[in-house]
């Protein structure tokens, strides 16, 4: 429609001022207006007081690919049952623009209870500009992530958690150079059918060098985590749950200065050891259950004093757990069940106030 009529608009201005034109001989009038025209139409460098017209388009036909289930059309519990034709689509509910140049620059519609009908391939959005989406919690099965991520290479953060997505991440993946904030996590849960097989995680790490937090939460990976992955100096979130992996950790990781959540858990071939070199002291959270880490547990665990939580359990270490684990003085969680230890149980109590879940079970501990 939009597009029409611009087209009909278009044809019009071109018969009228053709026709006045040449009375008047202003060919050179004509053609500025409508370079002015073009730019006006095509980007957002050109401050207007409302949503740009391409953009308020796009985000129409991206609305008419979806539908909305459950209450969210009755309840009006969907962001875009309350969009309105006759508001400006900066004012939509989920929408932000930029203050100066009103290009969308956020699109918020997570939990919008939005589905896909469309077997969608090619690009929903031509929002250039965004610099943050969040299309998590819908069921948008239908569509390809390659038709969402086309051409948004300002993107900073991308959550498309729960989506439903399955295939192969495609490499346009790669072309979100800006991008800081990748959640992906808990698309396909059961069948594991959101797959990172294709690219993997050595290319992700080598060109995406700006990440702070990765989540990639049962996506299949199903390869040996790269070393480089060790240079991303700025990662502070490192989700690998249940992604299929294999080989050993390169326990460099685990001195990346701002790492603050690490979550490895359920990757059964993945083999690794807790390293007794200094650490990085920013860790909060540390979930290493179910892999096949071994080795001894170092004393120097002791100096992670930001730890909250701490899941060691279904690992097969030797030796004790140390007396230094008293050292954690924030620590509210650890799991150590099923983990091989022998020896005293330390006594913990008294030093570790603020924990309120032990788990020791499963270990040759005795006192
Ligand atoms: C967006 O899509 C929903 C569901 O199809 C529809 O009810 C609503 O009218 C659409 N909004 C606009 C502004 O087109
Ligand atoms: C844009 O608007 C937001 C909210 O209205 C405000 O917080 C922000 O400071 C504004 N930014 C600029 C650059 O004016
Ligand atoms: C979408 O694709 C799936 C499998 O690729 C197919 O089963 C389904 O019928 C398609 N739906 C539509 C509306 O084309
Ligand atoms: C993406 O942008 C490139 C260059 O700007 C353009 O050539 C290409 O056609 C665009 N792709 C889509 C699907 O819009
Ligand atoms: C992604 O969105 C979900 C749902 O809103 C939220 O729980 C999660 O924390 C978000 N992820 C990131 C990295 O912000
Ligand atoms: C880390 O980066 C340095 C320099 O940027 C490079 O020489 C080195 O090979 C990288 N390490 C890995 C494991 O990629
Ligand atoms: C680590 O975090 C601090 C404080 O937030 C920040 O100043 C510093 O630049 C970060 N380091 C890296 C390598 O990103
Ligand atoms: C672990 O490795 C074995 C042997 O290579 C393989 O059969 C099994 O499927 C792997 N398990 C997972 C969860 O990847
Ligand atoms: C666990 O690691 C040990 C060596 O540390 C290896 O012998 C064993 O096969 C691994 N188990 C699995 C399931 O990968
Ligand atoms: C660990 O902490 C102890 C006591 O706080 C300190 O003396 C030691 O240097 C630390 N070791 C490392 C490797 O950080
Ligand atoms: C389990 O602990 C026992 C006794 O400490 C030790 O002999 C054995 O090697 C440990 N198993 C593994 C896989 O480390
Ligand atoms: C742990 O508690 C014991 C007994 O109350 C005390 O002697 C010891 O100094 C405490 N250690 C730490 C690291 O707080």
């Amino acid at each position: 429609m939009m597009g029409f009529s611009f087209l009909y608009c278009f044809v019009s201005l071109t018969v009228a001022y053709f026709t006045c034109s040449i009375i008047l001989v202003h060919f050179y009038v004509y053609w500025f207006f409508l370079f002015y025209l073009t730019v006006a139409y095509f980007t957002c460098s050109i401050i207007q007081p409302l949503c740009h017209n391409n953009e308020r388009f796009a985000l129409l036909q991206f609305n008419q690919s979806l539908t909305i289930y459950g209450l969210g059309a009755v309840a009006g519990f969907s962001k875009v049952a309350s969009w309105r034709l006759e508001e400006d689509c900066c004012s939509w509910k989920g929408v932000t623009c930029n203050n100066h140049t009103n290009c969308i620059t956020r699109l918020d519609l997570n939990s919008a209870r939005l589905s896909s009908h469309i077997n969608s391939t090619g690009t929903l959005f031509h929002l250039v500009h965004l610099e943050w989406l969040n299309l998590a919690n819908n069921e948008l099965h239908n569509f390809k992530i390659t038709a969402i991520i086309n051409n948004i290479s300002r993107l900073k953060d991308l959550n498309l958690s729960f989506c439903g997505f399955s295939g192969q991440i495609s490499s346009e993946l790669l072309d979100l150079s800006n991008i800081e904030f990748i959640d992906l996590s808990d698309n396909n849960i059961v069948t594991h059918s959101f797959q990172f097989r294709n690219l993997g995680l050595e290319i992700l790490v080598e060109i995406l060098t700006n990440l702070k937090v990765l989540n990639l939460k049962t996506v299949y990976i199903a390869s040996s985590i790269p070393h480089s992955l060790a240079n991303l100096s700025s990662f502070t979130y490192l989700s690998l749950h249940d992604c299929g992996l294999q080989g050993a950790f390169p326990t460099q990781i685990f001195q990346l200065p701002n790492l603050s959540f690490l979550r490895l858990r359920l990757n059964v071939n993945l083999t690794g050891s807790i390293p007794e070199f200094e650490w990085s002291n920013s860790l909060t959270a540390l979930d290493i259950s179910r892999c096949n880490f071994s080795g001894t547990i170092p004393s120097l665990i002791g100096n992670l004093t930001k730890l909250v939580s701490l899941d060691l359990s279904f690992n097969n270490f030797l030796g004790e757990l140390p007396l230094s684990i008293r050292n954690l003085a924030s620590l509210k969680e650890l799991d150590v069940t099923n983990c091989n230890l022998s020896g005293l149980i330390p006594s913990l109590l008294d030093n570790l106030t603020q924990l309120s879940d032990l788990f020791m079970g499963k270990n040759q501990l005795t006192g």
